[in-house]
């Protein structure tokens, strides 16, 4: 017997509505993959450029292999190893998909996300749902239904409510469709755990001025108020005269952030995977501080899930 809630997810869309569903990256907005109406509407909610081709979610390998045919060895060894998860592959795309999804690309992202709701709501589906995350382009990535319903909640046919994201940042996108395979964004599956099973592949997430993955655009993931990435004792000495917001990590103790009018510590013991858990939250908390005039953070340790961190905050800040 299906969830309840799953059930009004999935007539929402199969009358060709919009519905936020949760996954273990981030929330998404999701549509018919395979209808280009609807998924033109999730451009227009977003108010996506669409030459930013969106990802394709779905809960079987067998699926995706009907719609586009059979994997490529490499694809399908990663596909076995970290689907469900926070991995997107990039595949030659068939005439099954509409251009609109891939921007009239070669290639299509697929998904398997490890979120239970999700998983159950794909496999009573007969198509993918096209999801980006279900902010305003370039915004700050939701991380809770809560943050949708702030934002989409009047734009969307219903909110699938999973509670708060367990990784916290998108999913890593390997394009399987270059040799050798290449990471075109980093996310919440780690390098190192992605070359446990390729050896070779290339990272070229800051590569190109029209972006393959426009994740990467300069700006992204962007805050409405200012916010400076540095060391965080020189960014107070020099914002001094402003009201400072502090996204902190690990011990903060040696530092002074008296003058601070609002602080939050991603992981005061500064684990990697909490800090992802925390980030779009706590940047949002400190966007709509009313005291704070700009944001200030340090980069965290640039190793395993501070690397794809690292690279939301550097966005957030406008530069690279
Ligand atoms: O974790 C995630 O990936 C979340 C959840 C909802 O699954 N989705 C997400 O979607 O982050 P979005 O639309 O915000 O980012 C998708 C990225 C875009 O930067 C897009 O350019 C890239 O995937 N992408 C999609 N199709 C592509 C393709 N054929 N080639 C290269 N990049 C592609
Ligand atoms: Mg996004």
């Amino acid at each position: 017997m299906s969830d309840r809630r799953v059930l009004e997810a999935r007539a929402h869309l199969m009358a060709g509505e919009l519905v936020a569903i949760p996954t273990e990256t981030v929330y998404g907005l999701a549509g018919n993959g395979f209808v280009a109406e609807t998924v033109s509407k999730i451009f227009a909610v977003k108010n996506r450029p669409t030459f930013d081709p969106l990802i394709l979610h779905t809960d079987s390998l067998s699926k995706i292999e009907a719609w586009i045919g059979e994997l490529s060895p490499l694809a399908h060894r990663l596909a076995v190893a970290f689907w469900p998860g926070p991995m997107t592959l990039v595949l030659p795309t068939s005439s099954l998909i509409p251009d609109l999804v891939t921007s009239g690309l070669p290639s299509v992202a697929f998904r398997i996300p490890a979120h239970p709701l999700t998983l159950e709501l794909l496999s009573l589906l007969p198509f993918p749902l096209a999801a980006p995350s279900a902010n305003p382009f370039g915004y700050i990535s939701p991380t809770r239904a809560e943050h949708v319903a702030n934002q989409l909640g009047g734009q969307v046919a219903y909110i699938l409510d999973g509670g708060p994201c367990a990784v916290g940042v998108e999913s890593t996108i390997v394009s399987c469709v270059s040799d050798p395979p290449a990471v075109l964004r980093l996310g919440g599956l780690t390098l190192s755990r992605l070359q446990s099973v390729v050896k070779e592949v290339a990272v070229r997430p800051h590569s190109s001025s029209r972006p393959e993955a426009p994740g990467m655009l300069e700006s992204h993931y962007a805050p409405c108020k200012p916010f400076f990435l540095g060391d965080l004792q020189f960014l107070l000495e020099q914002h001094q005269d402003k009201g400072c917001a502090v996204l902190g990590f690990g011990d903060l103790s040696k530092i002074d952030t008296s003058s601070v009018v609002r602080l939050h510590n991603l992981s005061p013991s500064g684990s990697l995977a909490e800090a992802a858990q925390n980030l779009f939250a706590y940047m949002r908390l400190l966007d709509d501080c009313a005291a704070a005039d700009c944001i200030l953070a340090a980069p965290l340790p640039e190793r395993g899930l501070g690397r794809a961190i690292n690279d939301r905050l550097r966005r957030a800040a406008g530069s690279k």
